[in-house]
């Protein structure tokens, strides 16, 4: 399955085949969001046939969970792409009574040759998707849309973020998000069941992409 239109084109492939089917193509932002069985090897050759995919300046994400952000950083860490710290998403929902600490937040690693942004650590605070969201899709570990809207706008302010890749898109919110905000995306899934769903979120979501681009005529 490959779906395509202007604004987004998705595939119903291991995002190992970027090469076969993005041959030409590079995004200033790649987020990448794996499950959590993948083993190091896996991801270590699924970054290195996507790396190639990136923009000079552009920005790659890896998002992980508490028990898997330090090893991400070992595996990333030997392809030579600057590390410049990451994103604390802290996803708390509501206010907890016990005194004990708490760890509700996942770490988003950032990698980038952008001359212009420094190694730093921020922290967001967006809420998960709650269980009666009209966004909920049904596919587990679906993130917000607007956490994704946050960080693209955030990326932004040091690189013009116009194309986005998301090789494991999951429910597709990171597209949606960015196709809302008026870039052009692309995604894998070897999921057929999340290529239907996100394919039919983009599809509803363009009118207001287009929206966006007539205000800012
Ligand atoms: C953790 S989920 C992504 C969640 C997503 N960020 C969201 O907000 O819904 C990971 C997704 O990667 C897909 N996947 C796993 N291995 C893959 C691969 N090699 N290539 C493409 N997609 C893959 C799975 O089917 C799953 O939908």
């Amino acid at each position: 399955m490959r779906d395509t239109n202007e604004s987004y084109r998705i595939h119903h492939a291991d995002c190992l085949e970027i090469n076969a089917v993005e041959p030409e193509s590079l995004f200033d932002l790649i987020y990448l969001e794996p499950e959590a069985s993948i083993s190091s090897e896996e991801l270590a050759v699924r970054v290195s046939s996507l790396l190639p995919h990136l923009t000079e300046e552009g920005f790659l994400l890896l998002h992980a969970d508490v028990e898997r952000a330090h090893a991400y950083k070992s595996i990333l860490d030997v392809f030579g792409l600057p590390f410049k710290g990451d994103v604390i998403w802290c996803y708390r929902q509501r206010a907890v009574k016990t005194k004990a600490l708490q760890n509700h937040r996942d770490t988003i690693l950032v990698y980038s040759a952008n001359p212009h942004y420094y190694p730093k650590r921020h922290l967001l605070a967006q809420p998960l998707v709650g269980p009666s969201s009209a966004e909920r899709v049904g596919l587990s570990g679906q993130k917000p849309m607007e956490l994704y809207k946050r960080l693209f706008r955030f990326f932004e302010r040091y690189h013009r973020i116009a194309t986005v890749l998301d090789p494991m898109m999951g429910s597709g919110s990171a597209l949606v998000a960015a196709l809302e905000q008026g870039r052009t995306v692309t995604g894998f899934d070897t999921s057929l069941e999340a290529c239907r769903i996100t394919e039919n979120r983009l599809r509803l979501a363009i009118p207001a992409s287009q929206q966006l681009v007539m205000e800012l005529e």
